[in-house]
Order: structure tokens, then sequence, then C-alpha cells
């Protein structure tokens, strides 16, 4: 193999689509994805590359250092591409010390042995941290974030993220790491896990259940759709400047309430409803804790100097999202239920 890289979370939604990605169209490299298997993690979701040569699962939760100790002794990595991570903003209100366990010492945990292991060879690594808008704070009605935008992260989940990332700038500057970090916006598409607002739409829409909305609906988010959110870090990942940050997003805002009544006229259709049958579901709850009211991603970087672009627009990707999650109820019905932990252990024992 020509490459050895190692991608954490790999299990995860946009993860699996990233060690997917990479598994096909690098051949030549050996994909090594280490995840914790989480309640977020399932490798059903890698179920079609599971078999490939260039592609290798192991279990390991990236807070510990012993397991971590091994993997670093097994491989000698030419770069690494860090997804882990708990990832919903709702549990981090509740459970605020795992998001700071997981996403800062993980985090750490990996730059030392990353660390270690290049001493004297640096050139040509790279330690790629997937980042999220969210530590860039809340804007209002207008302006973007740029990636000189300072930090000001207002949640425990983009305080944890926020904080890992300083981390990562702080070993490049002091260390020398080769590092690359990317904040990119919220993204939707198969696979992800139904506690967030997209597919938890989708699955209560189909089970004729309460569409919950946060407040008054009126919260912006920059969509974009997860296969293109992949293309760019696999280009970041090629082609990215050491030691940059780069913002990707889909120039695509939506207030919350207009996105869930679209996609309610969008599963009527598919579920051969009357149109306006969806959108009765729709119920307004207690808002979200210092609910951030507006994210938005100024990518022109990435585009002017990668040429990336999203290729997927909103309303065909709902669309393909909409028909994922009606041709895949048993996935939903295995995260849900926590079976896929059964399917873990029928192709990887006990390991
Ligand atoms: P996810 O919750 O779907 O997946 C996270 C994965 O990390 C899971 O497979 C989980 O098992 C694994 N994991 C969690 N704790 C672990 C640990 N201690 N050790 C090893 N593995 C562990 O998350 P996602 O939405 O796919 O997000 C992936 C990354 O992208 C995260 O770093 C997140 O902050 C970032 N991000 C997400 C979005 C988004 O909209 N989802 C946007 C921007 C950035
Ligand atoms: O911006 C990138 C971030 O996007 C990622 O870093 C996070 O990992 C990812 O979870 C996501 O965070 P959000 O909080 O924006 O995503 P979520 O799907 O939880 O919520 C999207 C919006 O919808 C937000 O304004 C809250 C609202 N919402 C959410 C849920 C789950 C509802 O109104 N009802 C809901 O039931």
């Amino acid at each position: 193999m020509v490459k050895t890289i190692l991608i954490t979370g790999g299990a995860g939604f946009i993860g699996s689509h990233v060690v997917r990605l990479l598994v096909k169209s690098h051949p030549d490299y050996l994909i090594v994805n280490v995840d914790k298997l989480t309640y977020a993690g399932n490798l059903e979701n890698l179920a079609d590359v599971e078999n490939r040569d260039n592609y290798k699962f192991l279990k390991i939760d990236i807070t510990n250092i012993r397991q971590l100790g091994v993997l670093f002794n097994s491989f000698v990595f030419d770069g690494i591409i860090h997804l882990a991570a708990e990832s919903h903003v709702d549990r981090s209100i509740s459970s605020p010390l795992a998001f700071i366990k997981t996403n800062i010492t993980g985090t750490v945990n990996l730059l030392n042995l990353a660390k270690e292991q290049w001493k004297g060879m640096m050139k040509g690594k790279i330690f790629y941290q997937i980042s999220t808008d969210e530590v860039f704070g809340s804007l209002d009605e207008r302006g973007v974030f740029t990636e000189h935008t300072s930090y000001d992260p207002r949640s425990p989940y983009s305080a944890s993220k926020a904080g890992a990332d300083h981390f990562v700038k702080a070993y490049h500057n002091t260390y020398k790491l080769p590092v690359i970090i990317s904040n990119c916006s919220n993204n939707y598409g198969p696979n992800q896990f139904p506690e967030k607002l997209i597919p938890l739409a989708i699955h209560n829409i189909m089970n004729n259940r309460p569409v919950p909305v946060y407040g008054k609906g009126e919260n912006i988010r920059d969509w974009l759709y997860v296969e293109d959110h992949a293309r760019a870090i696999d280009l970041l990942f090629h082609k990215g400047r050491v030691g940059e940050t780069y913002n990707i997003g889909g120039s695509n805002e939506w207030r919350n309430i207009d996105l869930i009544r679209l996609l309610c006229s969008i599963m009527d259709e598919k579920l051969g409803r009357k149109n306006g049958t969806s959108e009765r579901l729709i119920t307004f709850v207690t808002d979200r804790a210092g609910h951030d009211l507006r994210y938005a991603i100024d990518s022109s970087k990435i585009r002017s100097e990668l040429k990336w672009e999203p290729l997927v627009n909103f309303e065909s990707g709902l669309r393909m999202t909409a028909d994922w999650y009606l041709n895949n109820t048993g996935w939903v019905q295995h995260v849900v239920s926590g079976q896929y932990k059964r399917y873990y252990r029928k192709q990887y024992g006990n390991r």
C-alpha cells in the first residue's frame, strides 16, 4: 500500500461516507477505521466495503491510551483524519463531561501519539481535524463566518470542539505538527442517527408522530449534503495547505420551520398522502437552552483554492435522503433498538 491512513469515528454518519469514498477512490491506500461504536457508530454503514483488502476496522476508544498505544505500535500512519466525537448539541447540554472526555482528551491523545510517531519525519504527514462551524458562535440576521472569525462557542458541544481545535493549533505552533482544520456547516444525508433534525423529522413523519420544532422554528442553519462534505475532506487531506483552516458550507441557509415544511411536502408526495397531511404533525416545543440563532459559512477559500463546490442541490438532496430512510427502515430500527451491536458481535466476535 502507498499510504496508511487512520480515520477515527469512521462508523458514524460523516465518517462512514469518508471511509467509503477513500476506500473506493484510493485502492492503493490502507484505510484503518477506529471507532468506539457508541450509540452513534454503526458498522452496518460500511457493510458494502468491509471486505475490501484495503480496509481494516478496529474497535478502539480514543480516550483509552492503552488501546491507542497498541494501535500506534501496529501501524505507521501517513495521515490521520480525525472525526470521532460526541456530536449532538442536546446531549452535550445534559451530559457535558462525555464531550470533554472524547472531544478534548481524545483529540489530545491522538495529537500526542502522532507527535511521537512522526518525530523527525513530519514531512508529508498530516493530522486533519474535522471541526464545526458551531465554534464560531451565533450570527444575527447578517454576516457570515470566515476563517478569520474569532471562536465564540456557546454550547458544551461547541466549547469541546473549540477546545480540541485550540490544541490542534497549539501542537502545530509548539511542536510543528503538520495539521489542517476544516469547519463545516450542518450535514444531512443517509446514515445520520435519527436524533438530528432531518432524520428525526423523516422518521417521525413516516410513523405519524409529532415533529418537534424548537421555539418558533426561526433558527437558521446552512445545510450541506454529506457526500459533498466527504469530497471536500478528501481534497483538503490531499491538497490543503499545512497549518491552514478551511470553512466548508453549502451557502444554503434555511429557517428550521421552512425546511420542515418543505420536508413535509416531499414526504406527503413520497408516502402518497394528501398535500398538507404531514405538516399537521409539526409541534412547537420548548426551545433548546442557549439555542444559537444562525450559522452561515463563507466557503470562498476552499472554492477558490481547490475548486470545490457542492454538487447536490438542497431539494434533490432532501429527496435522496427521504428515499434512503424510506428504503432502509431496518437500519433505523436497528440503530434505535441497539440491534446493530448484534451485527458487530456476529461480524467481529468479542474484539
Ligand atoms: P456521529 O455522532 O454520527 O459519529 C461520531 C462517531 O465517533 C461514531 O461512530 C462514534 O461511535 C465515534 N466515537 C464517539 N466517541 C468515540 C471515542 N471515544 N472513541 C472512538 N470513537 C468514538 O457524528 P458525525 O455527525 O458523523 O460527526 C463527525 C465529526 O464531524 C465530528 O467531529 C463532528 O463534530 C463533525 N461535524 C459534524 C457535522 C454534522 O452536521 N453532523 C458538521 C460539522 C462537523
Ligand atoms: O453546524 C454543524 C453542527 O450541526 C455539527 O457540528 C453538529 O455535530 C450537528 O449535530 C449539527 O448541530 P445542530 O444543533 O445545528 O443540529 P441539530 O440537527 O441538532 O439541529 C438543527 C436545528 O434544528 C437546530 O436549530 C435545532 C433544531 N431542532 C433540532 C432537533 C433535534 C429542532 O427544532 N427540533 C429537533 O427535534
